[in-house]
């Protein structure tokens, strides 16, 4: 499939045509879900494949052998993507499935379902410019210009896969009607990888002693997942990403939005989170003080409620 320069629009929202179609947006939307699914949501550059590495690892006990063996898309598609329905078909075990569908449209297919969902949430400025950057090496998106003129966009919503401020605040308020929901941050996981590992294997029902715990953190750190290949998508063909334009695993802080923002963005930015999130529970703290274990961001529901 190529189709790079096609975008899908699909309930108001766009989508690169690459990986998706009408009919596999129907697919997803319409998804029975099993419960023994793990669901991984995110908006994009929100830290999804680092989730997917460490529930990969989790079940594995700390194993990295599935983690360096099978591309991050087989063993947790996306499941808005043409190919998830033949990749699930094989799957024998537990289904780790992959989405960036916004709340509105995936929440009638999870509802009365005990599958487990984990949201990863990201700092919107670190958001943006990361996405900035994917956009410049990824030729199924279109090309960003400036980024002065993508964060024009990405805060209006007019980019793939539509609005952080409509994703975030819709999978948080939506949080205590879901059965299964772990709410997690990019920035806890970048201060307290080790805890969050623990997290998520609780979350899992999967305890893991202290030997494997420190196994799977080792294989999901950045240095690791930047060399498996498996993870950082260099297997990805250059003229679908172009890897002479930027690294996937590109910086993986938090706070480089700073290297980016301009003082007057940085308070557009802020006008536009407080006029925005005015329902959100969510409290972000822009700065990131690296040695500190207090959350970045914190959810009023219950983080996890089995
Ligand atoms: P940056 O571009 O800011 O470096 P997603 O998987 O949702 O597309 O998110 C990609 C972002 O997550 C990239 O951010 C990438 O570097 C970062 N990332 C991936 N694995 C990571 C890890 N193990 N530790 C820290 N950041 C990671």
């Amino acid at each position: 499939m190529a189709r790079l320069d096609v975008t899908e629009t699909f309930h108001s929202i766009m989508f690169p045509g690459h990986m998706h179609t009408k009919d596999s947006l129907n697919y997803a939307t319409k998804f029975k879900f099993q419960d023994t699914d793990t669901v991984i949501v995110t908006y994009p550059k929100s830290g999804t494949t680092w989730m997917q590495e460490i529930i990969t690892l989790v079940l594995g006990k700390g194993d990295p052998t599935i983690a360096q063996t099978q591309p991050n898309w087989v063993r947790a598609p996306w499941l808005e993507q043409y190919y998830c329905a033949d990749v699930l078909k094989g799957s024998t075990g537990p289904r780790i499935i992959t989405t960036h569908l916004p709340c509105q449209l995936l929440a009638p297919a999870l509802q009365h379902s005990k599958a487990k969902v984990i949201y990863i949430a990201r700092n919107l400025k670190d958001v943006s410019v990361s996405y900035y950057h994917f956009h410049k090496m990824a030729n199924f998106l279109p090309d960003p210009g400036t980024f002065s003129d993508f964060l024009n966009d990405f805060l209006k919503g007019a980019v793939h896969y539509g609005s952080w401020f409509d994703h975030v605040n819709g999978w948080t308020s939506h949080a205590k009607d879901i059965h299964n929901f772990l709410y997690i941050t990019y920035e806890e996981m970048c201060q307290d990888l080790h805890g969050s590992v623990q997290k998520v294997s609780h979350f899992l029902q999967c305890p893991l002693t202290e030997d494997e715990l420190i196994l799977a953190q080792k294989h999901c750190s950045f240095n690791s997942m930047k060399e498996n290949t498996m993870v950082n998508y260099t297997l990805i063909p250059q003229e679908i990403m172009d890897h002479g334009k930027g690294k996937f695993m590109r910086t993986g802080k938090v706070g480089d939005w700073k290297n980016t923002f301009t003082e007057e963005q940085s308070r557009l930015v802020d006008d536009m989170y407080s006029s925005q999130m005015t329902d959100s529970s969510l409290l972000f703290k822009w700065e990131c003080p690296e040695k500190t274990a207090r959350p970045l961001m914190t959810i009023n529901t219950s983080e996890s409620h089995t």
